[in-house]
């Protein structure tokens, strides 16, 4: 139905070490510890990167910060730069604006509501109930509405 084949790649993130770098590339080489993700538009890449091996491109790879731990940094490169893209670099969150983040107890949620308070903005995190104490970790305000059926919002202040 995708037009793709089997054996296909599964995941976008990584984190880890280079093995080998391309003679063109410059900036990184072999033992550098790296971050990054593969481009969507390649459906996760010829290998995906739930794989012991990933073939990524130089500009999705960056060195890994020492105060992020490789775990970290492979949950969080993909929903961290969506998170930026959009709301730093698209719509240019400015502070006291007001964002709503539904899905705040996802994967991109939880880096857009953070995202968003740190670039000043009045939060309100969106999640079913079962998920609320997730947010209360950066949006610690108490609950302040609910809205049928399922979700109750959390406003979280700066
Ligand atoms: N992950 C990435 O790197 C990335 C990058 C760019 C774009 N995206 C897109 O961003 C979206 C979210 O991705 P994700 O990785 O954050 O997924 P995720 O971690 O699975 O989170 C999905 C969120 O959506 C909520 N949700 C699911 N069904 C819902 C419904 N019917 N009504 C309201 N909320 C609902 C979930 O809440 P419950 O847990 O309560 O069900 C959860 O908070 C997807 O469309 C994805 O394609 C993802």
């Amino acid at each position: 139905m995708t037009g793709r084949k089997f054996p296909r790649g599964a995941g976008f993130d990584f984190a880890g070490t280079v093995a080998q770098a391309a003679s063109d590339v410059t900036g990184l080489a072999a033992g550098d510890e790296v971050w990054g993700f593969l481009d969507g538009a390649q459906g996760g890449g010829p290998t995906g990167t739930a794989a012991e091996y990933v073939l990524a491109p130089a500009q999705g790879t960056s060195l890994r910060p020492r105060t992020v731990s490789a775990v970290d940094a492979a949950a969080l490169s993909g929903v961290g730069a969506s998170a930026l893209g959009v709301l730093r670099d698209a719509i240019r969150l400015r502070p006291g604006e007001r964002v709503l983040v539904p899905g705040a107890n996802g994967g991109v949620g939880t880096a857009a509501g953070q995202v968003a308070r740190a670039l000043g903005g009045r939060v309100t995190a969106l999640a079913s109930p079962p998920h609320l104490d997730a947010c209360a970790t950066w949006a610690p305000s108490r609950p302040s509405t609910t809205t049928p059926p399922t979700s109750a919002a959390w406003g979280g202040s700066t």
